[in-house]
């Protein structure tokens, strides 16, 4: 391993580490911040340049701040802890900034940060391991940075105070389950009657591992386990269907279905979405549950949802009968990237919205620079990609308005916004 280094730490990349160009090379250093010193020890190839590990601060930043927790620096979860909230906030909003840079688009108005509590999520992707030794722990946690190795958490400034309660009871029972040297994956989600599990472990669940799972639920007044195996999603235990209140409309997602992290930031997304669009017929793809289709619907409007899942559109449709306005929404299984809504389908929508996964809605970009839509409004948790499908629709003559960073992934190097564009 190469011989540790004195080096000045110049800015903080997108994943939260120090980038130090120091003598013609590259250094990422994880925990170091800019305006520091530090020594580094050279590691792996990392892009253009090389990780390096901080040894030792030899000058602070005016910005370094103690972390909350105990696990930062381990665990996978948090990034950047170790900065003064002010100088964390410029950082987020800088990542949104340099996106649209790199695509060409300089001096787009970007707003503030929009900032959400910290310990507000109330889903959680848990690894749960437990080791070959006779007797070892069973551990529950994320894993660790750059790693599959699972940190078993003891607390956590992220996770809503009753899903960081949850852990050590749900640890319990992996513990007499989870078999010797296996890594289960474990999703929870708060609904609002209950937690709803999905367990993942590569095979069938087995009777006596159904048997626990389902005696925890009672015990504990789970809503729902389930069970991702080998022949898909089975339920291990039902006490209740969950349901969650999205902008007050109720709605029973499915197991493992995709939802906003935060309620608070999910409400903020809506928010932005619903002030943003204009008339009466709105197009939104990647619907999902209907996180923006429910609330535009509540507010008169008619909404023509896609979605790749069927069960998250079976949802949204349910929802809004239930709440009096099925006949407004109408839902569309399709895949987006394969087959995106061509321009001419897209002629009778005022607003088009769009919130696609991390790898971004390229296709569909295209298809809207195309279109005579008046209005684009793209809620996006990727800057990179969002950055990209901007300046496809920026190139097919719209205009960028305005883009709204938001805080949801309080820590990490991930942020959500919301783009708005219009034809000129
Ligand atoms: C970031 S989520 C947004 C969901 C919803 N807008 C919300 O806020 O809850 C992305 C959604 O895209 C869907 N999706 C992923 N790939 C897709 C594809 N190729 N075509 C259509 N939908 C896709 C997922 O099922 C998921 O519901």
């Amino acid at each position: 391993m190469a011989d540790s280094l004195a080096v000045q730490i110049d800015a903080l990349g997108p994943r939260g580490d120090g980038i130090a160009d120091h003598a013609g090379t590259r250094f990422y250093v994880a925990g170091a911040l800019p305006g520091e010193t530090v020594r580094a020890r050279p590691g792996q190839k990392r892009g253009e340049g090389f990780a390096a590990a901080l040894e030792e601060v030899l000058e602070p930043a005016p910005d370094r701040a103690v972390p909350p927790c105990a696990h930062f620096g381990t665990c996978g979860g948090c990034a950047v802890q170790h900065m003064a909230d002010g100088a964390y906030a410029d950082w987020k909003r800088g990542l949104v900034v340099a996106a649209l840079e790199r695509a060409g688009l300089d001096g787009a108005p970007v707003t503030p940060l929009v900032r959400t509590a910290p310990d507000g999520r109330r889903r959680a992707e848990f690894a749960a391991f437990r080791p070959r030794a006779k007797g070892a722990p069973t551990f529950l946690g994320f894993h660790e940075r750059g790693s599959n190795r699972v940190v078993d958490i003891a607390g956590c400034h992220i996770l809503r105070p009753d899903l960081l309660a949850l852990v050590p009871k749900l640890r319990d029972v992996l513990a007499g389950i989870v078999p010797p040297g296996a890594r289960w994956d474990v999703h929870v989600t708060l609904a609002d009657n209950g937690a709803d599990i999905l367990v993942g472990a590569g095979h069938a669940p087995g009777p006596d591992a159904a048997m626990e799972l389902a005696m925890f639920a009672e015990r504990e007044g789970i809503a729902r386990v389930s069970w991702d195996g080998p022949d898909g999603v089975e339920p291990v235990a039902l006490r209740e269907t969950p349901v969650l209140e999205m902008s007050g409309i109720p709605v029973e997602p499915p197991p493992g279905v995709f939802l906003q992290a935060s309620a608070e930031a999910e409400a903020v997304l809506a928010g932005l979405v619903r002030d943003a669009v204009e008339g009466a017929r709105i197009a939104d793809l990647y619907s999902g549950v209907g996180t923006f289709s429910l609330p535009l619907a509540a507010g008169g409007a008619t909404v023509h949802a896609v979605d790749s899942e069927a069960g998250a559109l079976g949802a949204l449709a349910r929802a809004a009968g239930n709440a009096g306005f099925g006949g407004q929404v109408t839902t569309d299984v399709r895949d987006l990237a394969k087959r995106p809504l061509a321009a001419g389908d897209l002629k009778h929508f005022g607003t088009v919205v769009f919130d696609p996964p991390r790898a971004g809605a390229a296709a569909q970009a295209a298809e809207l620079a195309l279109s005579a839509v008046p209005r684009v409004v793209a809620v996006s948790c990727n800057p990179a990609t969002f950055a990209r499908d901007a300046a496809l629709l920026v190139g097919g003559g719209y205009a960028l308005e305005r883009v709204t960073p938001v805080d949801q992934f309080f820590w990490s190097g991930h942020v959500e916004l919301v783009g708005v564009f219009a034809r000129g």
